[in-house]
C-alpha cells in the first residue's frame, strides 16, 4: 500500500488533444463573444468545462455496453440496472430518465406546486428553472459559511442550515413550502459535502413538519468519501453502506448518472414512494420513453449499471478526491484565492479576491474564464454574475450573486497531476499579472436570464 499512491487503474485508450496558439486563441474568443461555451472543443487543451459525461468508461463498461438491448420493453439491460440500484441505493423503484435534468422535471412536477417554496442548500440550476417554469419558488438555505468564498476551511460547508429552514416557516407559513431537497455533494458552492448527520438532522425536520424530503445524488459517492474521512462515526464504514444509508432518509432521489454514474449520459429517478413512481412513469412515457429505458439505448444502461458499482470503490474516490486536492494545492502555492477545502469534482476559484480590482457588474469571474482559455487553452465555466445574475422582478435592478467564483471542474479518470501542474502554472502566472486585466461587458443574453451564461455575448472592456 504505502508504494501504490498513483492513479489505480491503467490507460487503455487516448485521445489526442491539440496544442494551439494564443494568436489562435484570442481569434476564437473573439469569435465565441468571449463565452467560451461557444469556443469549439477541438481547440481546447485541457478541459474543464464540466466533470459532467465527461468521464472515461472503464473496460468493464466498454464490454458491458455491447451486451446492451434494444428492446423498446422490459429489455435484459433495464433489470440489470434495477438490479445495480437495489445493491447500491436500496431504493425500490427505478425510473431512467435521459439524464439529470428530466429527472429534475419530474422531481419539480411531482414535488413542487406554483407559488410555493422548494427549499434545499442549494438547488441545482437544473432543478431551479424546472420548478421557475412550473411557477414555484426556490429557496438556497445553506450554511453562511457554504455561501461565502472565503469563509475558513471546515469540513461540511454543503450543509442546509436548519434554523434557516425553522425561520422561512415561521415567516411564511407550514403551508407555503413543498419539498426539502438536499444537494450531495453541493455543487454551486465548491462541491461541498453534506454530513451524515446534517442529512438525518433534515430528515427528521422534514418528518417533523411533514414535508417531502428528496435528495440530488449526482455525487453521492463523492459524498459518501467525505462522510468516512470527516466524519467520526463514518471512519470504519465501507463506501457502500454510507451511500445506502444517505439515501435512506429520503423518499425520493433524483441523479444525473452522467457524474457518480460514470458514463457519458444517463439520469435516474428513484423512489420508495409507489403513488409517486407511477405519476413518474405517466410522466416519464410522454417525455422520456417506456418505463424501461427512459430515453437511454440498452448500451447506456449497461454502462450505468456497471458504473454504479465501480463508483464505490474506495480507491478510487481516493485518487479522485486527492487529485482535485492537489490542483489546490498546487494553486495556493501559487498564492491563487480558492474556496477551500477543496470539495469534490473541481476547484472554484474567488475571482472577487483574485480580480479584486474588477467590479462585479463586469464579470470577475468570466474575465478569469477568458485569461485561462487566452494563456493556456484550458477551459474553465463561470459560476458568479453571468450564471447567476438576475433582475429584482419588482425594481427590475440587477442583483448580484454572494458567490464569485470560476469552477474547474475535474473529469473523472481523464487527467493527470502533470495536466494539473498545467492548471496551477497557468493561473499562477495569471495571477501575477491580474492587475494587467480589465472587465467584461455583457452585450448579449437570451430573455431567460437564469440560463443566460449559455449563450451570453461580451467585449472586452
Ligand atoms: N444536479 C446536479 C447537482 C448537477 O450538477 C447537474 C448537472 C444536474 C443535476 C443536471 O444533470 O446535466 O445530467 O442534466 N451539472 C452539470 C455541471 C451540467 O456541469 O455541473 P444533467
Amino acid at each position: 500500500m504505502r508504494f501504490q499512491t498513483a492513479e489505480p487503474f491503467r490507460i487503455k485508450m487516448v485521445e489526442h488533444v491539440k496544442k494551439t496558439t494564443k494568436e489562435d486563441r484570442i481569434n476564437w474568443l473573439k469569435e465565441a463573444n468571449y463565452n467560451v461555451f461557444k469556443v469549439k472543443a477541438e481547440n481546447v487543451y485541457i478541459d474543464c468545462l464540466t466533470d459532467s459525461g465527461t468521464t472515461a468508461m472503464s473496460k468493464n463498461q466498454w464490454a458491458a455496453l455491447m451486451m446492451g438491448d434494444e428492446s423498446y420493453a422490459s429489455c435484459d439491460s433495464f433489470f440489470k440496472l434495477e438490479k445495480s440500484v437495489h445493491d447500491v441505493f436500496d431504493i425500490p423503484y427505478v425510473q431512467p430518465v435521459h439524464q439529470g435534468r428530466a429527472a429534475d422535471y419530474l422531481l419539480a412536477k411531482l414535488y413542487t406546486k406554483p407559488g410555493k417554496i422548494a427549499i434545499g442548500n442549494m438547488h441545482f440550476d437544473t432543478f431551479r428553472g424546472n420548478a421557475e417554469v412550473l411557477g414555484a419558488l426556490v429557496e438556497d438555505l445553506v450554511k453562511d459559511e457554504g455561501k461565502n468564498a472565503s469563509s475558513p476551511a471546515s469540513p461540511f460547508k454543503g450543509n442546509i442550515d436548519l434554523n434557516k429552514c425553522e425561520r422561512i416557516i415561521k415567516e411564511k407559513g407550514l403551508d407555503s413550502i413543498s419539498v426539502i431537497i438536499l444537494t450531495v455533494t453541493c455543487n454551486n458552492n465548491g462541491g461541498q459535502p453534506v454530513s451524515m448527520q446534517n442529512i438525518k438532522d433534515t430528515a427528521e425536520f422534514a418528518k417533523k413538519y411533514n414535508i417531502p424530503f428528496v435528495m440530488d445524488i449526482a455525487r453521492v459517492a463523492e459524498n459518501a468519501y467525505f462522510i468516512k474521512t470527516r466524519e467520526e462515526a463514518y471512519k470504519d464504514r465501507s463506501i457502500e453502506s454510507i451511500i445506502r444509508e444517505s439515501v435512506s432518509y429520503c423518499e425520493t432521489a433524483v441523479m444525473s448518472a452522467k457524474k457518480d454514474g460514470l458514463v457519458n449520459i444517463g439520469g435516474l429517478f428513484l423512489t420508495r414512494n409507489k403513488d409517486v413512481f407511477t405519476m413518474a412513469n405517466q410522466l416519464a412515457i410522454v417525455h422520456e420513453g417506456f418505463l424501461t429505458y427512459g430515453g437511454l439505448a440498452g448500451r447506456d444502461l449497461e454502462a450505468l449499471a456497471v458504473g454504479l458499482r465501480e463508483v464505490c470503490d474506495f480507491d478510487y474516490l481516493d485518487y479522485r478526491i486527492k487529485q482535485v486536492e492537489y490542483l489546490g494545492n498546487q494553486l495556493k502555492l501559487r498564492g491563487v484565492p480558492i474556496i477551500e477545502p477543496t470539495g469534490g469534482h473541481g476547484v472554484y476559484v474567488d475571482a472577487k479576491r483574485f480580480f479584486d480590482h474588477i467590479p462585479q457588474h463586469e464579470f470577475p469571474a468570466q474575465r478569469l474564464v477568458v485569461a485561462l482559455y487566452e494563456e493556456a487553452g484550458i477551459r474553465a465555466v463561470e459560476l458568479g454574475a453571468c450564471a447567476f445574475g438576475s433582475k429584482d422582478p419588482i425594481t427590475g435592478k440587477d442583483v448580484w450573486p454572494e458567490l464569485e467564483t470560476m469552477r474547474i471542474a475535474i473529469s473523472r479518470r481523464v487527467y493527470t497531476n502533470d495536466h494539473m501542474d498545467c492548471i496551477a502554472n497557468a493561473l499562477g502566472y495569471i495571477y501575477e499579472n491580474r492587475k494587467s486585466y480589465k472587465g467584461l461587458k455583457l452585450v448579449y443574453q437570451g430573455p431567460i436570464v437564469s440560463l443566460r451564461h449559455f449563450t451570453a455575448g461580451f467585449e472586452l472592456i
